[in-house]
């Protein structure tokens, strides 16, 4: 509670996160030949990059160790979308994480019980009284995990804007901060950027959707936000890596996704994680790959009553519908639905004519589909006039960035 009032200063944070680093194991990869280099994203809405960036970046020499989460409320989770690969196991053994970064160097798991446990308890202590929304805890919370995965660097995906945890710049710029400071001082270099998430990620929302949306990136196509941000993230996870110039790492992955290298490294990883890699099949066998992944009994296309411009999508609303579809958790323990979410066929900046249609909602009930149905026709906002394009990253924030404190001051 004191710290939720009156802050903390970078040593302090620095502190708190290597004992809570240090109260479980930390991993000690160093047998692993190669740079280890992770991304980790405060979370949003059609966050999908995971699944396009760990390959991509693994296919260009790096060693990407990924411990992801859950999704929880309107913003989904790493996990839950690749469980939605039949067979796929998140759940590997201390040695099969590592025997998978050995052969093929790249890992996606699920955290276990013992990488900081401290943060588990102090969290649920910050949850029952109201002090999780402390920048420094947050920060501290947040880099205990990563840091206790043995890497060399850390690229954050800081959310900003309505779908995000942080939904403010300026709290968004803190956090960022915070975090590149308590990374640097704990000897892992990290850099972060800071990315809108005012309108959803890409078309699709939803985890075997996303998954689909996912494969389409590492096949040359999917949507050009996701695009971007993947390659932008990419670029920097090289350049951590090997000291690469940032446009030089955008080329190499390019030409990772052109040459089929990214695709090849995901059916790898699906392959040792148990997983279908039918899933993984060329792009003229596209309704077969769909059939494979879990699919939803009821799909409903919501019409434009009038023409116009996407001036706006809530991306906070466009995740609750996803969660009311059955796509999310509104509980830690609710049980989600893995074919159930939303496909966004128009995006900010569209033309939509009425009667075109703007969105298809997939899920299992009726009931769900009303209110999905109404949640999505209120974060939609037309306008008649065009809306000028926002950059998606914003700003970017680098261990040159921070300016050491005087000792005194609190984040
Ligand atoms: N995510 C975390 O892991 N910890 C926090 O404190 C907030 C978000």
């Amino acid at each position: 509670m004191a710290i939720y009032f009156r802050g903390m200063n970078p040593e302090e944070t620095a502190s708190l996160t290597r004992i809570m680093m240090t109260s479980g194991q930390v991993l000690n990869l160093s047998d692993i030949p190669g740079k280890k280099i992770d991304k980790h994203s405060t979370g949003g809405v059609g966050d999908k990059v995971s699944l396009i960036l760990a390959p991509l970046v693994a296919s260009a020499g790096v060693i990407v160790p990924m411990i992801s989460g859950r999704g929880l409320g309107h913003t989904g989770g790493t996990l839950d979308k690749l469980e939605s690969i039949p067979g796929f196991r998140t759940d590997l053994s201390l040695k099969e994480f590592k025997d998978s970064l050995l052969k093929i160097g790249l890992a996606m798991v699920g955290q276990t019980e013992e990488i900081a446990p401290a943060d588990k308890k102090l969290y649920a202590l910050r949850d029952v009284t109201a002090t999780v929304d402390s920048i420094p805890l947050m920060a501290s919370s947040i880099m205990s995990k990563k840091l206790a995965e043995g890497i060399d660097g850390l690229v954050l995906d800081v959310k900003t804007g309505s779908g995000a945890f942080m939904k403010g710049y300026e709290d968004s710029l803190k956090l960022a901060r915070t975090m590149v400071e308590t990374g640097t001082s704990l000897g892992v270099e990290t850099v972060a950027l800071i990315t809108d998430m005012n309108q959803p990620l890409g078309r699709a929302v939803g985890n075997s959707l996303e998954v689909l949306e996912a494969i389409d990136v590492l096949k040359g196509g999917g949507p050009e936000d996701l695009v971007e941000i993947t390659i932008e993230l990419g670029a920097w996870m090289l350049r951590l890596a090997h000291g690469l110039d940032i446009e030089k790492g955008r080329g190499i992955l390019m030409a990772n996704i052109k040459n089929g290298d990214g695709l090849k490294k995901f059916k790898e990883m699906v392959s040792m994680q148990g997983g279908d890699t039918e899933v993984v099949v060329d792009s003229t066998h596209r309704v077969d790959r769909q059939e494979l992944l879990p699919s939803s009994e009821i799909k409903r296309e919501l019409r434009s009553k009038e023409n116009g411009y996407i001036e706006r999508i809530d991306a906070e609303s466009v995740g609750i519908a996803s969660m009311v579809l059955g796509a999310g958790r509104e509980r830690v323990d609710s049980v989600i639905d893995h074919s159930a979410g939303i496909i966004l066929m128009k995006k900010r900046g569209d033309s939509v004519r009425k009667e075109e249609p703007f969105a298809i909602l997939y899920g299992r009930e009726e009931s769900m589909m009303e209110k999905a149905e109404e949640l999505l026709l209120q974060a939609y906002k037309l306008s008649d006039t065009k809306p000028e394009r926002t950059p998606l990253i914003k700003t970017i924030i680098t261990k040159e960035d921070i300016v050491p404190l005087t000792g005194t001051e609190k984040t």
